[in-house]
């Protein structure tokens, strides 16, 4: 019979060097990753396309038809529920943001372009959701909601220009897209000015 000394399996305890390399690792990993969280990466495209999409639809379509058109509540419907998941998906990207890991900030080399970088960040945020809200609100004053998902009967103002929630999404739009061009700017500047590569942060891949 083996005695139990004889059959004690060698085991390889890391040496001090390993356990230092896997703990940088880990830290660069959790700490300071090279790239966001591809939960964010996702939410943040998919956004982008649904943002585009919402604006050029609510400029160039919705507004154009007339409330007094058969076509104009189908087109309310679409731009409704199209609002409401960017509402809601910004919401989620707030919360994925708030909890994950990302890169350290780029910095530009300018205190100045900096801050302004994240000024066009925090005011995206702010300006997605005033356009959800202020779009909720005229529909709501409008008894949209009834109308629209309840089929109940009820007829449209000749313009929604006659609530103010409605003045206010139609500014926050036109802000939203300077901001927009700005945001899309500074990301030129950074790639192709800069040479940072900061789109890679912004696309999957390892951390
Ligand atoms: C964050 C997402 C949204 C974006 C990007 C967006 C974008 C737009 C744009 C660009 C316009 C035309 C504004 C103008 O040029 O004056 C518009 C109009 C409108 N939006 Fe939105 N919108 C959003 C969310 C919503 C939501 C959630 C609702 C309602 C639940 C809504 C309801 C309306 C209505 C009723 C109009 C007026 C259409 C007209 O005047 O004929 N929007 N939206």
């Amino acid at each position: 019979m083996v005695s139990p000394t004889k059959r004690r399996v060698k085991v390889v305890e890391p040496t001090n060097s390993h356990s230092l390399f896997f703990n940088n690792l880990e830290s660069k990993m959790t700490q300071n990753p090279s790239r966001h969280h591809p939960a964010l990466v996702s939410l943040h495209w998919l956004l982008a396309l649904l943002i585009m999409l919402a604006m050029g639809m609510g400029t160039f379509v919705l507004k154009e038809i007339p409330n007094a058109s058969p076509d104009k509540l189908g087109a309310l419907r679409g731009h409704m529920i199209m609002g409401f998941a960017i509402g809601a998906l910004m919401m989620a990207r707030l919360i994925v943001r708030l909890r994950t890991t990302h890169p350290q900030v780029a910095s530009t080399g300018s205190n100045a372009l900096n801050l302004l970088g994240k000024s066009a960040h925090v005011g995206l945020y702010l300006l997605v959701f005033a356009m959800a809200a202020s779009g909720a609100a005229t529909a709501l004053q409008a008894g949209l909601p009834q109308m629209i998902f309840a089929g109940s009967a009820g007829s449209l103002p000749d313009s929604f220009a006659i609530y103010a929630p409605r003045v206010v999404h139609g500014w926050v739009a036109k802000l939203l897209m300077a901001l927009v061009a700005l945001h899309v700017a500074g990301v030129v500047y950074h790639q192709f000015g800069l040479k940072d590569r900061l789109l890679s942060r912004m696309w999957f891949g390892r951390r």
